[in-house]
């Protein structure tokens, strides 16, 4: 939100210890603060944006949109979350919540008290930064990452140009349980998985309580739709 705002989340960041540094910036940024999660995965948090401004031909005919509507493929309004796996959720979770300010939705609460899939909003959108269990007992990979369509049949329509394109389809369109997301999941070229997702919901009321599913709960399943493959359970970037 300010400079001072970056500066005093570096400074919250070092004292956790898991500071790597300042950057120069890269394309369309200023500089960067580098650090790694309690998992090892590596980010960066800037200020300065150089903000996007469309090229002549993709000019809007109203200044409150950002461009032109293209349409082209599949679609995709914005990047909408990501899915992180790690060797331990809820470390990453309070780290989110402690260091960087984002607020839990929902959670999965096993037996034991373990709490191995934690849902994080940086905005009023039910979720933005996912940490769920790595089944294999590694450290810092993604599961995925997830981009928005507008409405439900634009999952659909995704995922006919996926087999048009013969884009492999790990998970077909079925409707999340937890934050109550549509969806469909493939993976990109460079073998990292892909959600192409929409629905969900606002979080509207600032006495929001987490919602927590028991492990009896969430062994119901999804919403609706086709059950969880097996993949989706050990595979995540790098492959292991
Ligand atoms: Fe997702």
């Amino acid at each position: 939100m300010s400079p001072e705002a970056l500066e005093r989340r570096a400074g919250a960041i070092t004292e956790r210890g898991l500071a790597l540094g300042w950057t120069d910036g890269d394309f369309g940024h200023g500089k960067t603060f580098r650090f790694h999660g309690p998992d090892g995965h590596v980010f960066e948090l800037y200020y300065d944006v150089e903000k996007y401004k469309a090229p002549e031909q993709l000019r809007p005919t109203l200044k409150n949109q950002p461009q032109k509507f293209t349409g082209r493929g599949v679609g995709v309004k914005s990047l909408d979350h990501i899915n992180f796996l790690s060797s331990n959720a809820v470390a990453d979770g309070d780290f989110m919540e402690n260091q960087l300010g984002l607020r839990l939705t929902e959670q999965i609460v096993m037996d034991n008290g373990y709490r191995p899939g934690v849902w994080y909003r940086a905005t009023n959108k039910s979720y933005d930064v996912v940490y769920t269990h790595d089944a294999t007992g590694s450290k810092g990979r993604l599961h995925h990452v997830a981009f928005a369509v507008d409405t439900n049949e634009g999952i659909w329509r995704a995922a006919d140009i996926f087999v048009d394109r013969n884009v492999f389809i790990e998970f077909a369109p079925s409707k999340h349980a937890i934050n109550q997301t549509y969806f469909v999941y493939s993976y990109e070229p460079g073998g990292n998985r892909i959600e192409i997702c929409s629905g969900g919901y606002l979080v509207l009321d600032p006495d929001w309580e987490p919602i927590s599913w028991s492990e009896h709960e969430r062994a119901r399943g999804q919403f609706w739709g086709n059950k969880t493959v097996e993949s989706f359970h050990t595979y995540g970037t790098p492959v292991v």
